[in-house]
């Protein structure tokens, strides 16, 4: 190693997409004609678009010269079996079967093995999963240890499973338990990781309970890399070989290529068991695909395989880490109270701290999210009440949390990009006892937050 200190890009720029800054009278028409829901706006109007750091990463040179060995033929592409050797390289379980993308895995997984009455466990389930879940009729149940809602306290492990809990209700409800699913990292939690001893241990109690583990690893290798630098005696290992035990650990996988797999589309459902692989192929060709393209083009496969070469470069997680904590250091030095501590893709503002005078059911997130791109044509994403406060049943209830994400696209955005998403952060901060709640004025039924109509409160 050198002596420098200064983490730098470990790539240069080799293609230009241009951005424009709205004036604020274009930005205040569009919240209008928007809804205030930050979804609705149109993206030319954005000007950092930190609304999330899914299929919005620039791909490699070497990505865009794969996509030219994309070969589409309906079945045995030899694009698939690029695909399938990069993927089984790193998570070597006996079926892959692809998808469009990660909900589209969860679906099919859901559909085989979820049902009324039955119940599935994960750290904290992200809102597709959940929404799949809950869609067949079973209930989907977060048992995140205490820390990981408690956005000031620093562990280095915040996406843990509460092993006591899930033992507990292993005991209580065995027979409802189709599956353990533990999300690396923990996205709806503020992006933490999860240790290896800890999914070792939940392992262990799959094993005495006879229940598979499954991953939701959208963010695989961001969470490996916090393994590497946070968890004792992992220092001296490689991201891969890291990569490859936590895949030992687990029955099976669904997958967003769209985060970790570098890529701007694509996902797959892993699995070892041959039964349920086969039901669950069955569901692919239904809705998805021949099993070997699934959703997606031959050249969606080798851009993925590709992106899943360069995600476990350690240079790249290095500066990746590194980046995102830099934006995250700068608004907690100035007092923005935020999740701390920082996850791989995006910093996540805790709106309820920072906005203690609206009350959750007045979504202090959204408010958060709204003035953020008012000031500065800057867009988050609120995750706290309007993701998760309307319940099946109907009812609305203050969520754990109530975040505004700045998700970081990778290999994206520099450092003056940033800065300039810190000077406006630091402006809203300032004025946040002047901003006010919204109220929502039409939802749908299931993931309101996607389409959900606002009004600002006088
Ligand atoms: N699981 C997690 C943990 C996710 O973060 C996402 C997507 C999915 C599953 C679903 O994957 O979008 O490919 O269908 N998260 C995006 C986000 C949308 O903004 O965090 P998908």
């Amino acid at each position: 190693m050198d002596r420098w200190q200064t983490i730098i890009e470990p790539f240069r720029i080799h293609a230009v997409e241009p951005i424009r800054l709205t004036t604020a009278g274009e930005r205040e028409r569009a919240l209008a004609d928007a809804g205030w829901n930050l979804f609705s706006i149109h993206a030319e109007d954005v000007l950092i678009d930190l609304l999330t750091d899914s299929g919005t990463g620039a791909m490699s040179r070497d990505q865009w010269a794969a996509i030219q060995h994309g070969d589409e033929s309906y079945a045995g592409s030899p694009s698939w079996y690029v695909f399938l050797e990069a993927v089984q390289e790193l998570f070597p379980f006996r079926h892959v079967i692809p998808t469009h993308q990660g909900r589209a895995a969860e679906r099919i997984l859901f559909s085989v093995v979820g049902g009324p009455g039955l119940c599935v466990p994960n750290n904290t389930h992200f809102d597709t999963t959940r929404a799949n879940v809950e869609f067949t009729g079973a209930e989907a149940v977060d048992l995140v240890i205490p820390e990981g809602s408690e956005p000031s306290t620093i562990r280095p492990f915040k996406g843990n499973v509460d092993v006591a809990a899930l033992e507990r209700l292993l005991e209580e409800r065995g027979p409802d338990v189709p599956l353990v699913m533990v999300t690396i990292t923990n996205n709806s939690g503020g992006g933490q990781p999860v240790s290896l001893e800890n999914l070792r241990a939940v392992r262990a109690l799959c094993d005495r309970f006879g229940k598979p583990l499954f991953l939701d690893a959208c963010r695989f290798a961001e969470n490996a890399w916090f393994i590497k630098s946070r968890e004792p005696g992992q220092e001296h290992r490689t991201v891969k070989e890291i990569v490859r035990e936590v895949a030992s650990l687990a029955d099976g996988m669904t997958m967003s290529a769209k985060k970790d797999g570098l890529a701007n589309i694509g996902g797959w459902l892993a699995l070892n068991d041959d039964a349920l692989a086969e039901q669950c192929r069955t569901l692919l060709i239904l809705t998805e695909g021949f099993p070997t393209y699934g959703g997606l083009a031959g050249r969606d496969l080798e851009a993925i395989a590709q992106g899943l070469r360069e995600v476990v470069d350690e240079d790249y997680l290095r500066y990746r880490a590194r980046s995102t904590a830099y934006l995250g250091d700068a608004l907690v030095e100035a007092g923005i109270p935020c999740v701390q501590p920082f996850g791989g893709h995006a910093v996540y503002l805790d709106a309820r701290g920072l906005l203690p005078h609206i009350p959750p059911l007045e979504y202090p997130g959204q408010a958060l999210a709204v003035e953020l791109y008012r000031a500065g044509g800057i867009r988050g994403c609120e995750i706290g009440t309007v993701m998760f406060g309307r319940h099946p049943d109907g009812s609305e209830a203050p969520a754990a949390m109530d975040l505004v994400r700045l998700a970081i696209p990778r290999r994206t955005y520099t450092q003056s990009h940033i800065d300039y998403v810190i000077e406006v952060a630091l402006d809203v901060a300032a004025r946040a006892s002047s901003l006010r709640g919204y109220r929502i004025v039409r939802e749908p039924a299931a993931l309101r937050h996607f389409t959900a109509r606002f009004e600002p409160l006088a």
